[in-house]
């Protein structure tokens, strides 16, 4: 019989201390370390009957080889995207996300879709309740295999029998395993399950795609470590109230993170999003004042964005500035540049923005849409349909370049715009575009530009 030991660990950055404390040294939080048993172990490993494998031997660069099989492609393009190609071989995946958002969902869907024998691991449904989403989701599949397990030891005895060659878990805090005694969702469960599991996924070159919980601040819950494990780090997310979720990569070993992957929830599942710009602009009869549309990029990929503003009178003593899927402080940042270089009188208005679609960017290019918008409200005059805009506002005013600005006149022109607003000082190389450029300096050149 092993003895048992205890440990103290800090909820919050997963520190590990001999005796209890009331402030984490660590993260300096207050009331987070608790105490877990654990018990020393005789053996960890994935694999009880491995035999003692040898050393590995250390290589000239150019001595390693390198086999372009060592992607999976997963079937679904904005995931591939994402990243960067396709599952690398051996690679961790974690994917994180509110409660609802739809992570086992699209989980669900790739093992079902992806051409390769997949054992997905559940621990937080029945085999019955998975069986209902995917006839939801109506997907014929006679390959993979659903268990619902939280003990890894039975895990790695089910891949030893099934021999899969993608394995899914929903969720890494629902597992636990034999040679640690504290409770599942422990940080200590957590590490010890998930080391196991890149073991197991480094050893046999099989791709592991966790589910991951997030905590009430929006990080993975567990300890940070998990984090720096893994070799992939992707976010799910979106607004519960709109039908888009937007798939970021947080980290990535094997491509970028600036890439984005775009999804509709459907009630037969995700439908991936190709052309999102379409989409995410509403479609209307007639020009309405207080829209303006911004050419954005997220990541590699050009979107088109609705930028909705309303701007009143206040009725209330302190005007009112409130913004859905934007940085009020960046609104604020941009109504004080308006009244003080630009001479327009918001002071005493109250100003709303809205991100039609409920998609958030952080492209500073969208400043000009969004001031814009507001002086298309204020004036209650309607930009035309087939206008949009692409550059940042500076603090004096001064329109300023922005990145990959052909790509983004390129998709406006695409999408059948005819006039775009850009930064006089942004460069343009190829000058033949059917689409108008018109170059401005100055926030009150677009206003020149607009409404006179
Ligand atoms: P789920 O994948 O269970 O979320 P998570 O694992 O991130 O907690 O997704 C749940 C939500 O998605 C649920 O509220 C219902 C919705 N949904 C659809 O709208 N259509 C579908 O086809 C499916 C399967 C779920
Ligand atoms: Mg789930």
């Amino acid at each position: 019989m092993a003895k048992t030991k205890t440990s103290f660990f800090c909820q919050n950055c997963g520190a590990q201390y001999a005796k209890w404390l009331g402030q984490c040294n660590s993260c300096n939080e207050w009331n987070t370390i608790v105490e877990e048993v654990i018990r020393k172990e005789e053996k960890r490993n994935w694999k009880q009957t491995s035999s003692p494998k040898k050393a590995n031997k250390a290589l000239k660069i150019n001595e390693i080889s390198l086999n372009e099989e060592d992607r999976i492609s997963t079937k679904n393009n904005e995931l591939n995207r994402v990243l960067g190609g396709g599952l690398v071989k051996g690679s961790m995946l974690l994917l994180g996300g509110e409660p609802g958002i739809g992570k086992s969902t699209l989980l669900l869907q790739i093992a079902l879709t992806i051409p390769k024998r997949v054992l997905y691991v559940s621990g937080e449904e029945s085999q019955s309740q998975i069986k209902m989403r995917a006839e939801r989701l109506q997907i014929k599949n006679t390959n993979s295999l659903i268990l619902t397990e939280t003990n890894t030891q039975h895990i790695f005895r089910a891949i030893e029998e099934v021999q899969p060659e993608v394995v899914v878990i929903d969720s890494i805090q629902t597992l636990h395993t034999d040679f640690i005694e504290a409770s599942p969702g422990s940080i200590s469960q957590i590490r010890e399950t998930t080391a196991e599991l890149i073991k197991f996924a480094k050893e046999t070159a099989t791709p592991v795609l966790l589910i991951g919980h997030i905590t009430k601040d929006g990080n993975i819950a567990g300890p940070k470590i998990l984090e720096h494990m893994v070799d992939v780090v992707l976010q799910f997310e979106g607004d519960r109230n709109h039908t888009y979720r937007i798939l970021r990569a947080n980290k990535n070993r094997f491509g970028s993170t600036a890439e984005l992957g775009i999804y509709e929830m459907q009630n037969i599942g995700l439908r991936e999003v190709n052309n999102p710009s379409e989409i995410l602009i509403s479609q209307k009869e007639e020009a309405l004042s207080g829209t303006a549309i911004a050419a954005t990029l997220e990541g590699m990929r050009p979107l088109m964005i609705e930028v909705q503003a309303l701007v009143s009178t206040a009725v209330y003593g302190t005007p009112q500035r409130s913004a859905t899927c934007y940085d009020t402080k960046r609104l604020n940042m941009l109504l004080a540049v308006l009244e003080k270089r630009a001479g327009f009188r918001l002071g005493a208005k109250d100003v709303f923005l809205n991100i039609a679609g409920g998609i958030k960017v952080d492209d500073p290019a969208i400043d000009l849409a969004v001031i814009s918008a507001i002086l298309s409200s204020n004036e209650d005059e309607a930009i035309p349909q087939d206008y949009c805009f692409a550059a940042e506002i500076g603090l004096a005013g001064e329109v300023r370049p922005v990145n990959r600005v052909e790509q983004r006149i390129l998709e406006a022109e695409k999408l059948g715009f005819h006039k775009i607003f850009i930064s006089k000082f942004n460069k343009i190389s190829n000058a033949s575009f059917a689409i108008k450029v018109v170059k401005v300096t100055k926030v009150e050149d677009v206003f020149a530009n607009l409404f006179s």
